[in-house]
């Protein structure tokens, strides 16, 4: 069966003692009872290997928010997907639509990334989602078929170690939520794809999590859909009390 996650994204935010102090208090927050999810925090590369060392592994993963698309070498401020796992950091978020957008992150290039986070062991969270043009003019399956071609050239071996997570771009940072209602179709769409590619059972077994202006006044309505299988959190997760309400939605 599919787990269900919640998996936070810092962004470019938090100095390292502010990450610290936030994984701390994540970390004494989550201590006393058992989440009904597993709960991953995606962090800047320079906070890894710091908050690595002081969470429960039993109660949180730690995540990066991108890795190379090289192995190693000559490529001057990059961090490989090795560097990520020697932090002891188990995921990372690929294909992140602010990649894609302010630094051209294209299917190919998302091909290779999540090549090399696998062969690293990394589990990728392979992000997908459509802007809100495409979704007027009713292109938003279109767009998302096309991007999940970075993830379709994978083995069924492989395909079955990654987390996909649907983020409609007009809805990130928006406070813009996609109603319950679009978020299962679009999930439902995207498990019917990967259905199509991999089979029923890869498909049924596969973590789609949703990700826009989710918080804990709206998780439950969305987390509540057969395809919604948690959710990837912005703004949400910057503060240790949004994001563990957001975590008791699958309570
Ligand atoms: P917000 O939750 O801030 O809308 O961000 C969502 C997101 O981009 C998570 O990756």
């Amino acid at each position: 069966m599919r787990k269900n996650i919640v998996a936070g994204n810092w962004k470019m935010n938090k100095t390292l003692q502010e990450g610290i102090a936030l994984a701390k208090e994540l970390n004494e927050i989550l201590a006393g009872e058992k989440a009904n999810c597993d709960v991953v925090i995606c962090t800047p590369f320079i906070h890894l290997a710091s908050v690595t060392a002081l969470v429960d592994p039993a109660k949180m993963a730690v995540g990066a928010e991108n890795c190379a698309d090289k192995e190693s070498g000559a490529y001057t401020g990059e961090v490989s997907a090795a560097m990520v796992a020697s932090t002891g950091a188990k995921y990372v978020i690929l294909g992140h639509s602010e990649r894609r957008a302010y630094y051209g992150e294209t299917v190919a290039m998302l091909e290779e990334k999540v090549k090399l986070a696998l062969a690293n062991g990394l589990t990728p969270i392979f992000c997908v989602g459509e802007v809100l043009d495409e979704r007027d003019n009713n292109k938003q399956n279109e767009v998302v078929a096309a991007q999940m071609a970075s993830v379709f050239s994978l083995s069924a071996a492989d395909f079955s170690k990654i987390v996909l997570a649907y983020e409609p771009v007009w809805a990130i940072g928006t406070g813009k939520t996609a109603t319950p209602a679009q978020a299962q179709e679009m999930h439902a769409f995207i498990r019917s794809i990967v259905a199509e590619k991999y089979g029923k059972e890869i498909a049924d077994d596969c973590s789609i999590l949703y990700g826009g202006s989710c918080k804990p006044s709206n998780a439950r309505e969305l987390f509540v859909n057969p395809d919604v299988d948690g959710g990837l959190i912005g703004g949400a997760a910057l503060k240790a009390s949004d994001f563990k309400g957001i975590i008791d939605a699958f309570n």
